[in-house]
């Protein structure tokens, strides 16, 4: 049997293999890379199919739905894999991470006996201690814990870039919520807020820059709320922080999500227009258009106060777009309210948006509310507002047609001779050009816009 221990004499074997499955965010992303950084000096190297990996993580999601029970049905099969494995003499351990486990924690234990371990999204820098009781024990390890310590502070500087989509990346700058709103689970299963010192991001900005990176989104539960330790001393805001981070050369664009209305202040508004490297491109969730809405949901704003940073950003960011989060079918939401989101969204002007029918969670105070709303009233009221969201997001791609703009090629395309790469709207411009392109930006015109991207033709010479 291959020994799990990290302190094994052995030199590691480069045919062990790790297998992520990722739900979710972003930053669950973020963080499925994070736990392939702290097993790869264990000599575990990432494997694309469950069947050829020692262990197998599913990096799980609570936001909505019926996560628990994906997580259950997606666990069935991995058992199978397990149990294939075991009869060819194959070791295999699973794991389960992410906001699923940190909420479901023993009881995932209960119903998935075969699982092996069990962590939270604050506890992955201890994966390998975990792994290694688990094979020695043979028993399940479980570690929700929030822990005083950072876990970044134990991670491995990362040798690769994360993101699959070189030259763009992302870095967690900030972690958690305290702002609780009425249907959202994320502040029991993040835990509360927590800034990283600004000399650590600024570290691992210009290693990513180091290593070709050219585009980093910085990641955050509530990212605007950013206020980390500088190293003079002070709490920098995310407007500081982005002003150090343009002072790297080769950082062509700098993003942030997911911001929250209430912390979009007037420095961060004035980054946007002293920074071009800050991406005129916004992903601002307002939820609803109801003040009455707003107000059960513990937003913390109204509609037009919403309206009002849009405007300003505006005005100190001109091409700036906006994009955005709905929920549909709230307790309470009457015809009223739901035409507030419709008429708030018709004067903003969405370039992109995601909706959702309301769905409860448990422990969180809207699910016990009153009033619960119909699923089939929630369907209706989300294929009326999808229309017009989906109206905006073609007229907003439409206008792009015929104009130059600059795209930072990602990576090949499909089709033979095609290479794919994002605007700064991070829509998705397919060229015809030579792969030596892909990690650099270029000017491109637009000839065409398709149901999700753009096509063009590069400009000048290459
Ligand atoms: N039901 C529906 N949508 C939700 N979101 C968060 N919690 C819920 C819920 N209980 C949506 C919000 C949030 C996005 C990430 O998910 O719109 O901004
Ligand atoms: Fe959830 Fe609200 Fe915090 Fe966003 S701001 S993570 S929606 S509680």
């Amino acid at each position: 049997m291959t020994t799990l221990s990290p302190q094994t004499a052995t030199p590691p074997s480069p045919t062990r293999g790790v297998h992520v499955i990722t739900w979710g965010c972003q930053m669950n992303v973020y963080d499925s890379a994070r736990m392939q950084d702290v097993l790869r000096p264990l000599g575990f190297t990432p494997v694309d199919t469950p069947e050829t990996a020692e262990i197998i993580i599913l990096n799980t999601c609570h936001i909505r739905d019926k996560a628990a029970e994906k997580v259950f049905s997606e666990l069935g099969r991995l058992r199978l894999i397990k149990e294939a494995r075991k009869i060819r003499g194959q070791q295999t351990l699973i794991a389960v991470a992410g906001c699923v486990a940190q909420a479901e924690g023993e009881e995932l234990l209960t119903r998935a006996p075969y699982v092996d371990i069990v962590l939270g999204p604050q506890t992955y820098h201890r994966l390998p201690d975990m792994l290694a009781n688990a094979a020695r024990t043979g028993k399940a390890v479980i570690d929700i814990d929030f822990p005083t310590e950072q876990k970044f502070d134990f991670l491995p500087q990362n040798e690769t870039p994360q993101s699959p989509n070189y030259p763009t990346a992302f870095l967690t700058i900030q972690e958690g919520c305290d702002k609780f709103c009425s249907f959202c689970v994320v502040p029991y299963t993040r835990g509360a807020e927590n800034s990283r010192p600004v000399s650590t991001i600024l570290e691992e900005a210009k290693r990513l820059v180091d290593l070709g990176v050219r585009d980093i989104s910085l990641l955050g539960q509530n990212v605007n709320a950013y206020h980390g330790v500088g190293p003079d001393g002070n709490l920098w805001s995310l407007a500081r922080l982005a002003y150090e981070l343009a002072k790297i050369p080769a950082l062509l664009r700098i993003r942030y999500t997911t911001s929250h209305p209430r912390d979009m202040d007037d420095t961060l508004i004035a980054a946007h227009r002293d920074l071009p490297q800050l991406m005129p491109f916004l992903h601002l969730p307002v939820q609803s258009g109801s003040d009455r809405i707003l107000r059960a949901m513990n937003r913390g704003h109204t509609a037009s106060n919403y309206i009002d940073i849009v405007h300003r950003l505006r005005e100190a960011r001109p091409d700036i777009a906006l994009s955005s989060d709905f929920i549909v079918g709230y307790p309470g939401e009457t015809d009223e309210d739901f035409n507030a989101t419709m008429r708030l969204v018709q004067k903003v002007g969405f370039a992109l948006a995601y909706s959702f029918k309301y769905s409860p969670r448990p422990g969180t105070p809207a699910a016990e509310a009153p009033l619960q709303i119909p699923e089939d009233i929630k369907n209706t009221r989300l294929q009326i507002l999808q229309k017009i969201l989906h109206e905006q997001q073609d007229t907003f791609n439409d206008q792009l047609v015929g104009h130059s703009i600059p795209v930072l090629f990602t990576s090949r395309g499909r089709k033979q001779g095609q290479i794919v790469g994002r605007s700064p709207w991070l829509q998705p411009v397919h060229i015809n050009g030579p792969e030596h392109l892909i990690g650099q930006e270029r000017l491109v015109r637009i000839t065409a816009r398709l149901s999700h991207s753009l096509d063009g033709i590069l400009e000048g010479n290459i």
